[in-house]
């Protein structure tokens, strides 16, 4: 059963403000409250994309009057006449099952906003090929993710700074054999991880000759013994210091083996072949063309040639033949240039771009994965399937939203709930219905349901006591696992037989499980390399870590600006109340 009024059916009357709930009419008016009052934009196209429907939200979200979209084409009205790359509503379209994608856009005035643009093939009332498009702002989601993603370059920088006091010449370098390195693993064909481990594993390659005295670094003539010692262990003092993080395992590989040769002659382990990672061979000819065409302060760089020369010859011996190969290609092919391979603000976009997704796309193809293979966050096929048992119109649009709806009156009753929560909470819609709500989640969410009777953050209570909109991340433990829900709060009111109004709360809650763990696995990564770095200027240079360019002031502070923040991101959530 998917509509849920039931109350009247288990013997407890309301007291007062009694709503007719066996009224066909209370039930239309009721799913027409929820689509007008409920924080996502509707719009409904038809096959030659002309707007057939749209609330509210849509209009406040895109800031536009009604008759400048409806029965325009869609994209006329949204995105400046031009049909929209990855259209989401086409491939709805084409293929009738439900699409998502996370869409980014600037606005008349300036501004940025994300919105989590899903579509549905919907038939309303027996007219086929209509598609539904649900919008959902995530823009101070997507705010806090990029604030994130620019700390943890930050943090990269920092190191690289570190190294650029204490050796301009390999913090040089090392610029070099990122770009280098990345542009290779590119041209390779490898995915964009690889490449990404390349930029990262060039920049902090080398990062071991902080531990290197300058004397050995910079000396003009051939090294003796300890100072060949020393110089060698750079690849592992990098190795240990470098975060012991799945993220990082790459990087640090490379960093261990990038001395190591083909023929088994390298260091630290005398690796041999392909025992030494791809990603490692491929920063070895990088570093050995940075290292000859650079000039240093005992002599100037052997140039172009020479190191190619250099690099052809020892195919084979130090390095992957088969690497060396694509190497002299690429560099034929005029696709590396040395005077452009520093330029910071390539690798800073390309680092950001290839930063900003990856967790979360990652956690989305593991939980494709483990529930039969849905692509992306796709809608479930059940969503779609929906449609055709339901015709109502308003019954599609809210079986179609990937959320689930209650609705709960001021004594905290449940007096309606959407088939889609009664299915989360493994219940009928009748058992729910007239049920306290805490009575119903409490013991399941640990974060707002906290006391028994009413609860301490619940925002439900708040939005009672404040008339406004509210919004909270709610932790659920569902079959022994951690899901997060992102729940709006929404005031409304609905009428009662003698037509007096009676003040409800709409409850919206979104599956947000998956941005939720990626931002936490993110944040812990950050942490723990904050941690790193503290740890790792303070033992190398005590006494001085105040006076390195702020870097260990950086590393203090990340912890207190991570907790900053997220209490500006709670603070921006909650100020929502006051759409
Ligand atoms: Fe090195
Ligand atoms: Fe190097």
């Amino acid at each position: 059963m998917f509509w849920g009024l039931g109350a009247g059916e288990k013997g407890k009357p309301r007291k007062k403000g009694r709503l007719d709930l066996h009224s066909p009419k209370l039930k239309q008016d009721l799913l027409w409250a929820i689509i007008q009052n409920a924080p996502v934009a509707y719009i409904i196209t038809d096959k030659s994309y002309r707007v057939k429907f749209v609330n509210n939200r849509l209009l406040r979200l895109r800031r536009l009057e009604r008759d400048e979209i409806l029965g325009n084409i869609c994209y006329n009205a949204l995105n400046g006449g031009v049909p929209c790359t990855a259209c989401v509503v086409r491939k709805a379209m084409e293929d009738g099952r439900g699409h998502r994608v996370l869409r980014k856009d600037t606005m008349s005035d300036g501004s940025v906003v994300y919105t989590d643009d899903f579509a549905v093939p919907i038939s309303v009332d027996g007219e086929e090929g209509l598609v539904l498009n649900v919008l959902v702002d995530r823009t101070l989601e997507m705010q806090f993710k990029e604030k994130t993603n620019a700390l943890f370059l930050e943090v990269v920088r920092s190191l690289i700074r570190l190294l650029e006091k204490k050796d301009p010449y390999t913090s040089q370098h090392c610029r070099e054999v990122s770009a280098i390195a990345s542009k290779l693993t590119r041209y390779m064909g490898l995915d964009n991880n690889a490449v990404y481990n390349a930029m990262l594993g060039g920049l902090l390659h080398d990062l071991g000759k902080l531990h290197v005295p300058d004397s050995v670094l910079n000396k003009n003539g051939r090294l003796v013994g300890w100072e060949v010692d020393s110089i060698r262990e750079h690849p592992v003092f990098t190795y240990l210091v470098l975060p012991d993080l799945e993220s990082f395992k790459t990087i640090r590989e490379i960093a261990i083996s990038h001395h190591e040769k083909w023929d088994g002659t390298g260091y630290p382990n005398a690796l041999k072949g392909e025992e030494i990672p791809v990603e490692a061979r491929i920063a070895a000819v990088a570093d050995t063309y940075s290292a000859m065409t650079s000039d240093r302060p005992y002599r100037n760089g052997l140039g172009h040639e020479a190191a190619m020369e250099e690099i052809k010859k020892n195919a084979g011996t130090q390095f992957d033949p088969n690497i060396v190969e694509k190497f002299v290609r690429m560099v034929d092919e005029g696709s590396m240039d040395r005077d452009t391979l520093t330029a910071p603000e390539e690798t800073t976009t390309f680092v950001r771009m290839l930063q900003t997704n990856r967790l979360i796309q990652r956690r989305l193809k593991k939980a494709a994965e483990t529930t039969g293979g849905h692509a992306q966050g796709c809608l479930p096929d059940s969503a779609v399937r929906g449609f055709t048992a339901h015709s109502s119109f308003a019954d599609a649009i809210l079986n179609a939203t990937p959320a689930t709806f209650t609705i709960v009156d001021e004594s905290l009753n449940i007096i309606y709930v959407s088939s889609r929560f009664a299915h989360a909470h493994g219940k009928s819609v009748d058992d729910l219905c007239m049920e306290k709500c805490f009575d119903v989640i409490n013991g399941k969410v640990t974060y707002c349901f906290e006391v028994k009777d009413g609860c301490v953050r619940c925002p439900v209570v708040r939005v009672f006591a404040t008339g406004k909109q509210q919004y909270a991340l709610i932790r659920e433990e569902v079959a022994g696992k951690t899901q997060y829900r992102g729940t709006y709060a929404v005031p409304m009111t609905l009428d009662d037989i003698d037509g007096k109004p009676i003040r409800c709360c709409l409850l919206i809650l979104f599956d947000r499980t998956d941005e939720k763990l990626a931002q936490i696995e993110l944040e812990e990564d950050l942490k723990r390399i904050a941690d790193m770095l503290y740890n790792f200027v303070t033992e190398l240079t005590p006494g001085t870590t105040g006076n390195i360019d702020g870097v260990s002031g950086a590393a203090v502070s990340f912890n207190d600006y991570l907790e900053k923040m997220q209490g500006e991101l709670a603070e921006m959530l909650a100020s929502q109340g006051a759409d």
